[in-house]
């Protein structure tokens, strides 16, 4: 097998204190790429100094739409900085989250669009969190996005999965679609185009079934993709393939 784990926090505090045992673990288990995706400059720096002769690690950077209030100008100037090195394959996780409503609503959007204008001028595809609000995210992508978008850890309905396809974005599921409860997700996968359809663990958050409760890591993107291919009637090998291609074409190599 050679699985992609489309979006990992592994440079976070709670995993980069045993970042040897969770790539390990993550070798072990066929995993071969890892989009890693940092919150902030500290697990950006970390992320630079990944290594390993059997991953890949593709790198991603944005301000996730709860963290705005500790992003300033001069954060901004550091983030171009970093565009402007050119390491990045994408820009995200951004997005608007009105769930945990820590960051005003239109800090939210005005952070949201700002950092697509980014990724507009830098040429990147967007990694997009989207959190109880939906029809603000599709609104400002309609308008703002102007470069391949993925809808991460995707926990919407399949008729929202349905506009999204028909936008062009791609989407990604992660732990959520292995759990009892997720009837209705698990409905998603048979409406999308199967071109544009990805797997991520998200971790350290929601290990999938049946790791559920246990700090989760690159070496479950297993479990979610197993659910997947069984929820599409597919064989692992044919969409293992698949979404290599699907991922490549996402971040445009
Ligand atoms: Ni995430």
């Amino acid at each position: 097998m050679e699985l992609i784990d489309s979006h990992a926090h592994i440079t976070c505090d709670q995993l980069y204190d045993r970042i040897d045992e969770v790539i390990n673990n993550a070798v072990e288990a066929k995993v071969a790429r890892i989009l890693v995706v940092c919150t902030d400059f500290v697990s950006y720096e970390r992320a630079l100094q990944l290594h390993h002769d059997k991953i890949t690690f593709d790198l991603a950077l944005g301000f996730h739409p709860c963290d705005l209030n500790e992003f300033n100008e001069e954060s901004y100037e550091r983030f171009e900085q970093i565009l402007k090195d050119g390491k990045l394959v994408a820009l995200g996780e951004i997005g608007l989250d009105y769930h945990w409503d820590t960051v005003q609503r239109e800090v939210q959007k005005e952070g949201f669009i700002r950092q697509l204008k980014l990724a507009d001028a830098y040429k990147l595809p967007v990694i997009i969190h989207m959190r109880d609000a939906t029809q603000d995210t599709l609104d400002i992508l309609a308008e703002h996005a102007n470069t391949k978008f993925l809808l991460h850890c995707f926990s919407a309905s399949k008729e929202v999965a349905q506009v999204i396809m028909k936008m062009g974005g791609y989407i990604s599921f992660a732990g959520p679609i292995t759990f009892k409860n997720a009837k209705g997700l698990q409905e998603v996968p048979q409406v999308c185009d199967m071109n544009r359809i990805l797997v991520e663990t998200d971790c350290p958050y929601l290990a999938p079934h049946p790791y559920r409760g246990k700090q989760n890591e690159v070496k479950y993107v297993t479990s979610t993709f197993s659910k997947v291919a069984s929820l599409l009637e597919i064989e692992e090998l044919e969409l293992e393939k698949t979404m290599k291609d699907t991922y490549l074409n996402f971040i445009g190599q």
